[in-house]
C-alpha cells in the first residue's frame, strides 16, 4: 500500500459526504482546466451526489467537469442496477451540464462491445501519460470482500491487464460488469476512497494493517505512481484502524 497515503476520517456518512464534496469543490474552483473525473458506483455515493446537487448545484464550475466511471455493471441505464442511472437521478438531473461531459459505459450493449466502446471513448478525451490515460480523479468504493471498482479478489489479474478497461464478474451473482483496470487507475493524477460502515472495517484495517491479509485485495494494490491517494472514511469504516 503506498507510502504517501492519507487517512480523513469523519463522524459519519453525512459528514463524510458533506467534506468530500467541499474537497471536489475546491480542488475544481482552485484551478482553471478541465476536470475528468472518474465516478465510483454502488450506493456509498448517493448521499455524495444529494450533497453536490443540493449545496454546489450552482456555484459547481460544472462546465469544466467531465463525468467518466470507474465501473459500471452491465445494464440498461434505466436498470435499478446502473451507476448511471443512480447518478442520472441524484446528481445528474439536477445540475447543468451537457450530454458531451457525460462519458457513461453502455452498458445496454454486450459486454465486451461495452468496454470497446468506452475504451475508445477514454482514448478519444484523455490525455496521456506513459501510453496510459489520465483522470485527474478516480473516486473508488470498497466493497466489503475488499474489491474496488469491479476488481474483485477472484480477479486479480485486472491489476496488472494490459487493457484500459475490463469485462468483470461479480463473484457471488456473476453479473458482467465493465471495470477501468489497476494501470489505467495508478496512473490518476488523485484517487480518492470515499468508504463508509461498519462492514468495511475488516478490510481496511486489513489494507492498513496487514500486509499478509491485504495481498488478497484489489484494494490493497491502488498506489498511484504519479499521484495523490485519499482514504475518505466515516468512523465506522475507520473503527478497527490500530
Ligand atoms: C459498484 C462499485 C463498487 C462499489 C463497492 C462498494 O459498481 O458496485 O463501483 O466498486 O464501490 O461495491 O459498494 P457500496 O458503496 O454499495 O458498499
Amino acid at each position: 500500500m503506498a507510502e504517501n497515503k492519507e487517512i480523513k476520517i469523519f463522524s459519519d456518512a453525512q459528514e463524510l459526504a458533506e467534506a468530500f464534496a467541499s474537497e471536489l469543490y475546491h480542488m475544481v474552483k482552485s484551478s482553471r482546466q478541465r476536470f475528468d473525473i472518474a465516478l465510483s458506483g454502488g450506493s456509498t455515493p448517493k448521499l455524495l451526489f444529494d450533497v453536490l446537487a443540493s449545496t454546489y448545484a450552482e456555484k459547481m464550475p460544472w462546465d469544466r467537469i467531465h463525468f467518466w466511471w470507474g465501473d459500471e455493471r452491465c445494464v440498461p441505464p434505466t436498470s435499478e442496477e446502473s451507476n448511471y442511472g443512480m447518478t442520472q437521478k441524484h446528481l445528474l438531473s439536477k445540475i447543468v451540464m451537457s450530454e458531451s461531459q457525460v462519458h457513461r459505459v453502455k452498458g445496454e450493449l454486450a459486454p465486451d462491445d461495452a468496454a470497446n466502446d468506452y475504451i475508445r471513448e477514454i482514448q478519444s478525451h484523455l490525455n496521456e501519460r506513459a501510453d496510459w490515460p489520465v483522470f485527474d480523479l478516480i473516486i473508488l468504493g470498497m466493497g466489503d470482500d475488499g474489491h474496488t471498482a469491479s476488481i474483485f479478489p477472484h480477479e486479480l489479474e485486472l491489476l496488472h491487464s494490459p487493457k484500459i478497461c475490463e469485462v468483470a464478474t461479480h463473484p457471488d451473482s456473476g453479473q458482467k460488469r465493465v471495470s477501468l483496470t489497476g494501470k489505467v487507475i495508478n496512473n490518476a493524477n488523485r484517487v480518492y476512497f470515499l468508504v463508509s460502515g461498519k462492514s468495511k472495517a475488516k478490510r481496511i484495517s486489513e489494507i492498513m494493517n496487514n500486509k499478509q491479509k491485504a495481498s488478497k485485495l484489489p484494494t490493497f494494490y491502488i498506489e498511484p505512481k504519479h499521484g495523490q491517494i485519499i482514504f475518505f472514511l466515516d468512523e465506522e469504516a475507520a473503527s478497527e484502524i490500530a
